[in-house]
């Protein structure tokens, strides 16, 4: 029995990754080298800070914690001008009918996203009433592939992780669903997200139907 669904935010709901591409390029040359949309595919997932170590990292370049604080810090100001612009047109395809769905069904909602700006990129998006629970990057300690995010997300709820159905669309996503018990639909390839129990382009045209486990 699902009783519950929890949704990744980044790449799932919305595809934030092109701001956040736009405001580490700025950073990277700010510093002296390039980034490039393949090195930005790296960060899917990943917290911010160990974001910032897998930049540096391409450009070679060693700073102290101080200093990293800093960079990570005028990122994400430029990211967050980015988010505060955002309107609901930019939900992706298909998701809002699947909320519905689940809503009709009893399904209860979550978030479970690393992202320490998920209730400003909800909000913009006038989704935040959909959700009976949010976790997000201000609310855990243990970045995925850790199952913290979602086990949390499970306990907010009220149910057992064995009914909960994670939607993810990075690897470590994936395992952390794996890690907390949980069922996991991969949103995007299967060469990445082959541990999921199911991977599908995307929502338009998904249903809890498709769901046999
Ligand atoms: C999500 C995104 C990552 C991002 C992380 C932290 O997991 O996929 O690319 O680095 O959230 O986001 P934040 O908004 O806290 O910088
Ligand atoms: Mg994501």
């Amino acid at each position: 029995k699902i009783s519950a669904c929890i949704f990744d935010l980044d790449g799932v709901v919305v595809d934030t990754a092109k701001y956040h591409y736009i405001a580490w390029k700025s950073l990277a040359n700010e510093l002296g080298f390039d980034f490039t949309e393949e090195d930005n595919e790296r960060l899917k997932g990943v917290s911010r800070m160990t974001s910032l170590d897998i930049l540096l990292e391409i450009g070679g370049v060693e700073l102290d914690e101080k200093t990293k604080l800093e960079l990570a810090d005028k990122k994400n100001k430029n990211y967050v001008e980015f988010i505060l612009k955002m309107t609901p047109d930019e939900i992706l395809p298909g998701v809002k009918d699947f909320f519905n769905e689940l809503k009709d069904q009893g399904i209860k909602i979550a978030l479970g996203s690393a992202s320490k700006n998920a209730m400003t990129i909800l909000n913009q998006l006038e989704l935040t009433d959909y959700f009976d629970a949010v976790v997000d990057g201000t609310h855990v300690s243990n970045a995925k592939p850790d199952p913290e995010v979602f086990l949390k997300g499970a306990e907010l709820l009220g149910v057992s992780p064995s009914e909960c159905v994670v939607f993810e669309d990075a690897e470590a996503g994936v395992e952390a669903a794996i890690n907390g018990n949980m069922k996991c639909v991969g949103i995007g390839s299967p060469d990445v997200l082959g541990k999921a129990n199911i991977v599908v382009p995307g929502f338009v045209g998904f249903s809890m139907t498709q769901l046999n486990f």
